[in-house]
């Protein structure tokens, strides 16, 4: 029955992948923490002091940056492909910061989750990068090893927000959403709503149904010309 149909959008491996994603990011700000500000110290003492903590840190670290990497190779196809509506998108923010929601029709991923899986990308990437660089800080020139824990630093900071924004959207947000990657498929309803273009591609699904047929206005039972909708 029409909108009582589900849609798979995340296989196992997927969904596999964005927990061991998301998981590793939430170890990784623990561990992290107390390397970033003083202030942060007594995490270390939960973790068995500084060094394992440290260590953790950079097991961890290894984790994210490989399942970051495979979780954008699984979607990559959809988040570095933009076009037009993309641009009405971002023209309206997507309709988040103003009444008017008439967003233009988006694909599997909106344009604000395309931005996102790109910057958690390039920035893990650039936070694996500057982390391996500094592994083991007597190896390299002290300066190489500060600008490059002031990078991870201000990517770790960049990412947390960006990070935080996707829970919200994700969750209270955007009802619904959730169903998808923790059980692999979203309601009709739901993809009619977030991406419409992505549901006309899916096996089964009939475009009409999302852009049904103007009818032809009806015939007056007691005329013979057709009543205008203005009559
Ligand atoms: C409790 C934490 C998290 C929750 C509740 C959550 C929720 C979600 C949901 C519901 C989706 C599916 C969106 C859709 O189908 O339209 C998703 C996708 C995704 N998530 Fe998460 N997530 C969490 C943590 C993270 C973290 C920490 C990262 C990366 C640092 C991340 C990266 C991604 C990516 C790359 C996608 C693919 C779609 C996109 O590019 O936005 N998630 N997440």
């Amino acid at each position: 029955m029409l909108f009582r149909r589900y849609y798979e959008r995340y296989n196992t491996a997927e969904r596999v992948c964005h927990w061991l994603v998301a998981v590793s990011f939430f170890l990784l700000v623990i561990t992290g923490l107390g390397l970033f500000d003083k202030a942060f110290l007594r995490y270390f003492d939960v973790l068995g002091g500084g060094s394992k903590a440290l260590a953790f840190h950079k097991a961890i670290g290894v984790i994210f940056l490989v399942s970051s990497v495979i979780l954008f190779l699984k979607h990559w196809r959809e988040t570095t492909h933009f076009d037009a509506d993309d641009a009405g998108w971002l023209k309206c923010m997507g309709g988040y910061l103003s009444k008017d929601r008439d967003t233009p029709p988006m694909g599997k991923f909106n344009t604000g989750q395309k931005i996102f899986g790109n910057f958690v990308f390039f920035g893990t990437l650039g936070l694996g990068i500057t982390g391996l660089i500094a592994w083991d800080p007597l190896l390299l020139n002290r300066e190489i090893v500060r600008w490059c824990m002031f990078f991870h630093s201000l990517l770790f900071v960049m990412m947390t927000v960006f990070v935080v924004i996707h829970i919200y959207l994700g969750t209270m947000g955007n009802p619904g959403t959730m169903e998808g990657i923790l059980y692999g498929q979203v309601s009709e309803v739901w993809a009619m709503k977030h991406a419409p273009k992505w549901l006309a591609e899916q096996e089964g699904y009939r475009k009409e149904w999302l852009h049904p047929p103007k009818r032809e206005p009806r015939a007056h039972p007691d005329s013979e010309s057709e009543v205008s909708p203005a009559a």
